[in-house]
């Protein structure tokens, strides 16, 4: 237990042996609220575990809860009650400086829309995203020509994303996500908006990195085929994790 550090909450509870988990999601609860009488609970209680290096899916209808889980995990949004610890800290009710540090240092997020900058190429999409970070201007170009070559993509750097397949505006957005080589990327239906050849070339290529860099995936997924590449399936519904996929 000795990488378990305390924090401003206190000690980090107990975990059973066995590596630190990189993400705990401790019984998220969060409710939406429509007007006056009318909400939604969008988690009751929603508990799961990812260990370091674990490229996990999670699975469920429409409505159960799973981006609902991926934004309180990725420190956008807070769970109104419960805890959230990242990389044995305790994340949940951070603010301020203390909260934009762990958004932008311990956590890459990639999207199903890619979310790219119509305007700007593949580098200054990347780039962009490494100044944000901190790096100077030619750091940050440097680095996204790093990753660029990373994802395969360094023939089409000064391509604009109307410019780029689908496939290779989501490998933008892989490179974008890894600019602060982040310990954890979280995607929200990362292949949603591919084809069945191209969502499987960016799940193999988030493999190769899950591998080579050690980085956790979290891949909320409706595709079976993606949910089967990964290490370990979390099915939600209606709020809660009902499976956490590891077996009987
Ligand atoms: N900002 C919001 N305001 C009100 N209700 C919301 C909001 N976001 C989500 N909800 C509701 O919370 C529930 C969970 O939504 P969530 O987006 O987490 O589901 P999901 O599992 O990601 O679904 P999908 O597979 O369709 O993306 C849904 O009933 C949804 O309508
Ligand atoms: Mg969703």
């Amino acid at each position: 237990m000795s990488d378990v550090v305390g924090t401003l909450y206190g000690d980090a509870p107990d975990v059973a042996a066995g590596p630190t988990p990189v993400i705990r999601a401790v019984d998220l609860a969060k409710r939406y609220k429509l007007g006056k009488e009318n909400f939604v609970d969008a988690l009751r209680s929603a508990a799961f575990e990812v260990a370091e290096g674990e490229m996990v899916a999670i699975v469920g209808p429409s409505g159960s809860g799973k981006s609902t889980a991926m934004h309180l995990v990725g420190c956008l949004d807070s769970p109104d009650s419960g805890e959230v610890w990242l990389n044995g800290r305790r994340v949940d009710g951070l603010r301020g400086r203390a909260l934009t540090r762990v958004r932008a240092h311990e956590i890459g997020f990639i999207f199903q829309g890619f979310n790219l900058i119509p305007t700007m190429n593949a580098t200054e999409n990347v780039a962009q995203a490494a100044e944000y970070a901190g790096l100077s201007r030619s750091a940050a170009a440097m680095r996204a020509g790093e990753l660029l070559d990373l994802v395969g993509l360094a023939d089409r750097a000064k391509h604009l994303p109307s410019e780029l397949s689908g496939g290779q505006q989501q490998r933008v957005a892989i490179a974008r996500s890894l600019v602060n080589s982040p310990k954890i990327v979280l995607g929200d239906e990362p292949t949603g908006d591919l084809d069945t050849v191209t969502s499987d070339e960016i799940v193999r290529m988030m493999r190769k990195i899950n591998t080579d860099m050690h980085t956790t995936f979290v891949l909320v997924t409706h595709n079976p085929e993606v949910a089967a590449a990964c290490d370990r399936t979390i099915s939600m519904r209606d709020g809660v994790v009902v499976d956490q996929g590891y077996g009987a």
